[in-house]
């Protein structure tokens, strides 16, 4: 175990930017930079309702989820062939690579294209091939979770999940995203169980926006083996405890919590509070080109804001990464190796 103690304050933001980690919570269209947006909406011929890309960066005021998600589909509707998801998904690895991301987990929401007529094997095999690409360039691994949109019903989940069959392979798990408020986990609790049925694994977002009931549900009828956000259990003590013992892993992510209103500021949200209950806290960016940071800048400001995180806190959450990664016990072994030489270095 590194001696946290003797790692002296002002190496905490280049230790935070060198550590070896996994990004559990990333929408890969959350990654469309609107200079790419710009590009490939001149490639495809698609009309934009802002001016330049300064117009659309302007509008990236959000005063909750559902502002957000509004402009994010918009923003979407710029991806058509395999080559826009294969060009939006090389421009996240490269970030990622800076940033000594070494496994990513990339969500990717099938019906926001197949609903404009884009092929479901365009988006898989772009998204895959971007994949292959970083673990040849960059040693990066990366895995693949389908996300279904909650607000809309459980047969078009069913629908896309059928869709998606084919291409089984190069997907490992699903998940839940989109507006959370009225859309319970239970409304999706028969595609989920068919989806466990086919060896997928399983996450969901909840208590983003939504209430701690819904982090309970998500447990209890879809059986999730992460929650991505989470962070409105703190409002249920039993559930705090429920989570500490289930060591279920939360994918917080801090800019994006600041961004949708979820928090004031990242100096009052409640990230120390979680790790000191014991969870498996992991930060993660969410949606990096719109709210403002990719995974480093998440680790760097959320630190700079909370001076009560250290050292410790830093090499918990990396760990925590690995230890909530969907990858075999070897490579997680690997990585907690690394790590480990990292922090030992650091110490003087
Ligand atoms: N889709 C993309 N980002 C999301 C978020 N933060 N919450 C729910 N759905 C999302
Ligand atoms: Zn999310």
């Amino acid at each position: 175990m590194p001696d946290f103690d003797r790692i002296p304050r002002d190496r905490l933001p280049a230790l935070l930017r060198q550590m070896p980690k996994a990004e559990l919570h990333i929408h890969i269209e959350g990654s469309l930079e609107p200079e790419l947006i710009f590009r490939l909406a001149e490639r495809n011929g698609v009309a934009l309702a802002y001016p330049s890309v300064q117009a659309l960066r302007e509008a990236y005021a959000f005063t909750d989820l559902q502002s957000f998600l509004d402009i994010y589909y918009a923003g979407a509707s710029v991806l058509l062939k395999e080559a826009d998801f294969f060009d939006m998904a090389w421009a996240y690895f490269e970030k990622a690579a800076a940033d000594n991301v070494v496994h990513a987990e990339l969500f990717f929401d099938p019906q926001t294209h197949t609903e404009r007529g884009v092929p479901i094997e365009a988006v898989i095999l772009g998204l895959h091939h971007a994949c292959q690409r970083a673990h040849a360039e960059f040693g990066i691994t990366s895995r693949l979770i389908l996300c279904f949109l909650r607000h809309l019903s459980e047969d078009d989940a069913f629908r896309t999940l059928d869709a998606a069959l084919p291409y089984r392979e190069y997907f490992v798990g699903v998940g839940l995203d989109s507006s959370e408020r009225d859309h319970p986990p239970e409304k999706f609790a028969r595609v989920f169980a068919r989806c466990r049925e086919l060896g997928l694994h399983v996450v969901a977002h909840a208590g983003e926006e939504g209430p701690p009931a819904y982090i309970d549900s998500a447990i209890d009828v879809l059986k999730v083996e992460r929650i991505d956000h989470g962070v409105r259990c703190v409002e249920d003590p039993g559930l705090v405890a429920r989570l500490a013992a289930l060591r279920m892993p939360l994918t917080v992510c801090p800019l994006s919590n600041v961004k949708l209103c979820v928090f004031s500021s990242l100096a009052a949200h409640n990230l120390p509070q979680l790790l000191d209950a014991g969870l498996v806290v992991t930060i993660n960016s969410d949606d990096p080109a719109y709210f403002g940071g990719y995974l480093n800048d998440n680790f760097v400001q959320t630190f700079e804001a909370l001076p009560v995180l250290g050292a410790r806190h830093a090499y918990t959450l990396a760990r925590n990464s690995f230890e909530a990664s969907f990858v075999d016990a070897p490579m997680r072994a690997d990585w907690q190796r690394r790590l480990d030489d990292v922090f030992v270095a650091a110490a003087v």
